[in-house]
C-alpha cells in the first residue's frame, strides 16, 4: 500500500522547493554531498531543499541506541524500531504529500522512469539502513516504497539516498538551467546517449567526426540518432530488446550502418 503522510500545510504552490528528507544516522554525509555542485546551486536558489533526520536524537535510553540484536540469533545488528518510526513519524509532520521510501538492494531497481515519477511528487523521504537492516515491521508498515540502486550491497542506505536525490532532483524544472534538457540523455527514449566531442577537432591525432563540423542540422541529428541505436544494440541488450519493432526510419539507419557503417 502506497502510505502518504498528510501534511499540516496543504499548500501545493508549484514555487514550493522539492523537499527531500533523509532519515540517516549520518546526516553530515548527506548535507556535505548534496552542497556541492548543481544540487548545491539549486539547493541555494530554493528549487530544491534537503532536510536530514537522526534516528538517534529520537532514542531514548542513555546510550542513544539505534540498534539491537536480532530475535532468532544471527550475525549482525538489526535497526531499533522506536527511533526508526519516531524519525519517519517527524519527517511526516512536515513534509506534505510524499512517499517514504527504504533504500535496499531488495527494493525495485531505480530506473529513468522512477526519477522522473518520483520528481513529479512534492518531495521525498528517504530512509537509509545499517547494520544488518531494519525490523520488519518498520518496513512493513511506515514504508511506502524500496528502491535499489544496483545489485550489490552496500555498508549503509547513504550512497543509495545521494543516488537517487541527485537523479531525481536534477529532473526538477529549473535545476539544470536552460541549456541541458533532460529529453536528450541516456534512457529518457530508451536508448543510450550518442557519443559527444568538443574542440579540438584533432586531439592528438584522434578527429572528430567531419558531419559533427559540416553544419548540416538534419544530417547531424540522423547520425546522432543512429549512434545511440548502435551503441544501445552493443551495450545493452536488453534495452536494445525493448526498443522492438524499430520504427521505420531507425530500421532503415541500422541497416544502412550495418551496410556502410558510421560514414553514411
Ligand atoms: N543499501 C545497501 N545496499 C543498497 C543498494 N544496492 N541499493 C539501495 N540501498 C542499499
Amino acid at each position: 500500500m502506497f502510505r502518504v503522510c498528510e501534511s499540516m500545510n496543504s499548500d501545493t504552490d508549484s514555487r514550493q522547493p522539492f523537499r527531500v528528507t533523509v532519515i540517516t544516522l549520518f546526516p553530515e554525509y548527506v548535507e556535505q554531498a548534496v552542497s556541492h555542485s548543481i544540487l548545491g546551486r539549486a539547493l541555494a536558489a530554493g528549487l530544491i531543499s534537503v532536510h536530514v533526520i537522526n534516528p538517534r536524537d529520537y532514542a531514548t535510553n542513555r546510550h542513544k541506541t539505534v540498534d539491537d540484536y536480532p530475535f532468532g540469533g544471527g550475525a549482525g545488528m538489526v535497526m531499533k524500531p522506536e527511533p526508526l518510526v519516531a524519525a519517519i513519524e517527524a519527517s511526516c509532520e512536515s513534509k506534505g504529500t510524499s512517499p517514504v521510501i527504504f533504500m535496499s538492494p531488495a527494493g525495485e531497481p531505480l530506473t529513468q522512469v522512477i526519477a522522473a515519477e518520483l520528481s513529479n511528487l512534492t518531495g521525498i523521504t528517504l530512509v537509509c539502513g545499517h547494520y544488518e537492516g531494519i525490523d520488519e515491521r518498520v518496513r512493513e508498515h511506515w514504508i511506502d516504497r524500496e528502491i535499489s540502486i544496483g545489485d550489490y550491497v552496500l555498508t549503509g542506505g547513504e550512497p543509495a539516498a545521494l543516488v537517487v536525490i541527485d537523479a531525481v532532483c536534477r529532473l526538477v524544472p529549473g535545476v539544470l538551467g536552460n541549456d541541458a534538457s533532460p529529453e536528450d540523455e541516456s534512457f529518457s527514449d530508451g536508448t543510450l546517449e550518442y557519443p559527444h566531442f568538443t574542440r579540438p577537432s584533432d586531439f592528438r591525432g584522434f578527429k572528430v567526426p567531419d558531419i559533427l563540423m559540416s553544419g548540416h542540422h538534419a544530417k547531424i541529428e540522423d547520425w546522432r540518432r543512429t549512434m545511440a541505436l548502435v551503441r544501445t544494440r552493443s551495450r545493452r541488450p536488453d534495452l536494445w530488446e525493448r526498443l522492438q519493432p524499430l520504427s521505420k526510419e531507425d530500421r532503415k539507419r541500422i541497416d544502412t550502418y550495418d551496410r556502410l557503417g558510421e560514414s553514411k
